[in-house]
């Protein structure tokens, strides 16, 4: 079997990813609809491809001198536990360096358990947290890129 790879996302990948997105994030009201647009204003996109180019994962966010901000990253179920949401971050956090982000921020929902240990095991450290407008628990996160 080929090799899974972390690439830039293309215009060609855009349709998929949205699809993704949509499949993984309906329960909180994410569209693919919603997912496309947001992905047509300038964000930092990473994906995750099989070997017949199927995109099977993303990270999503924005990159500035000041730091980079992680929107979304998502694997799809039967790809999970395999080690690439781990090279997305790493992926998005490298982005960041080279752009010189010295820190990476990210808000969640305290229910994203499986993110929020991935992001913990990335060094990412909770330093605030929030109620959504719908009321769920929202917590940032943190780490130094350097
Ligand atoms: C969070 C998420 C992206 C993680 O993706 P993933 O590809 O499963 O992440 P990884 O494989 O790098 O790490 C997950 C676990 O697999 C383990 N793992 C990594 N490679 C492995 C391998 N080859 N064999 C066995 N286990 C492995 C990791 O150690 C980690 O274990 P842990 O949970 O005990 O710490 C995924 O669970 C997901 O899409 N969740 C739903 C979407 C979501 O909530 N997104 C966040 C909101 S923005």
């Amino acid at each position: 079997m080929g090799k899974v790879q972390i690439v830039s996302m293309r215009p060609e990948h855009m349709r998929q990813v949205a699809a993704l997105h949509g499949e993984i994030f309906q329960n909180i009201g994410e569209t693919p609809r919603k997912f496309l647009s947001f992905l047509k204003a300038k964000r930092l996109v990473f994906c995750a491809t099989d070997p017949s180019g199927k995109v099977i994962g993303y990270v999503a966010g924005v990159v500035s001198l000041s730091g980079i901000y992680l929107n979304w990253i998502a694997v799809k179920k039967n790809s999970r536990n395999k080690g690439l949401g781990l090279r997305l971050m790493n992926t998005f956090e490298n982005e960041g360096r080279k752009a010189g982000a010295a820190f990476a921020t990210l808000d969640t929902r305290n229910e994203f358990k499986d993110a929020i240990k991935l992001y913990l095991d990335c060094g990412y450290r909770i330093f605030g947290c929030q109620l959504s407008p719908d009321e769920k628990l929202m917590i940032r996160m943190n780490r130094k890129l350097n």
